[in-house]
């Protein structure tokens, strides 16, 4: 049996903490008297915090200088950061946990490849960290997706090759990413939106054993 890479994106992927990011942008932009609507959110997906800012300035036409930036900033991530206070593994998205599981069984190669600065506790809150071979989050990378540079890292971490790796994203940009990195793209969401992807399920009880088989072989 062959060893690949399977590289999970965190927020909308494995925890249902895309909610709260929403949240907690919508307030700020509220506040700002910007419009802001769960389609506006989907720009948002997977992109990091400061570009994430920018999008939403952009929809509102909104100026603003760099010391009030950092304060929105701070801002934001408070108010996410007052959502993760008391969570636990009841977090984890239902049908991912069995995959994880299957795919050490099967002595695959797991990595963690996030947008969020947030990811290790997140995960240590979860009880999942045991579970990562390799994890590269927002602290390690320097490009935001579509750049492919998480994942790329993420393989090589791993020592893997690009085209051996499998990358599960709920956001365009991250399918993005993944394709631009030459590894197979699954998208976890609304197969309108992730169109981009190679494979698409609405989550993760959608995908049964057989699936992963293939990925493996
Ligand atoms: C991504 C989320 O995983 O992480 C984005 O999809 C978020 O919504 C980004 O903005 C950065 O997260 P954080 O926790 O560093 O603000
Ligand atoms: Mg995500």
């Amino acid at each position: 049996m062959s060893k690949k890479a399977f590289i999970f994106d965190l927020d909308g992927v494995i925890v249902d903490t895309a909610k709260y990011h929403f949240l907690a942008w919508q307030k700020l932009a509220q506040e700002l008297g910007i419009e802001f609507t769960p389609e506006h959110n989907e720009e948002l997906k997977g992109v990091s915090r400061v570009r994430s800012l920018d999008i939403i300035l952009e929809l509102g036409n909104v100026t603003a200088s760099q010391e009030d930036k950092n304060k929105w900033l701070f801002q934001k991530n408070e108010d996410y950061l007052s959502y993760l206070v008391d969570i636990d593994e009841s977090e984890i998205l239902p049908g991912v946990l069995p995959v994880l599981h299957y795919l050490k069984d099967k002595n695959q190669l797991i990595a963690l490849g996030s947008a969020s600065k947030n990811a290790r506790p997140i995960l240590e809150k979860t009880g999942i960290l045991p579970l990562f071979d390799a994890i590269v989050d927002g602290n390690d990378v320097s490009n935001a997706k579509p750049d492919p540079e998480v994942f790329l890292r993420a393989a090589q971490l791993l020592n893997a090759k690009n085209e051996d790796a499998i990358v599960f994203e709920d956001s365009v940009a991250g399918v993005q990413a993944a394709n631009i990195a030459n590894m197979t793209s699954v998208g976890i969401g609304d197969d309108k939106i992730l169109h981009e992807a190679k494979y698409n399920f609405k989550d993760f009880t959608f995908i049964d054993v057989s699936f992963i088989e293939a990925l493996i072989n």
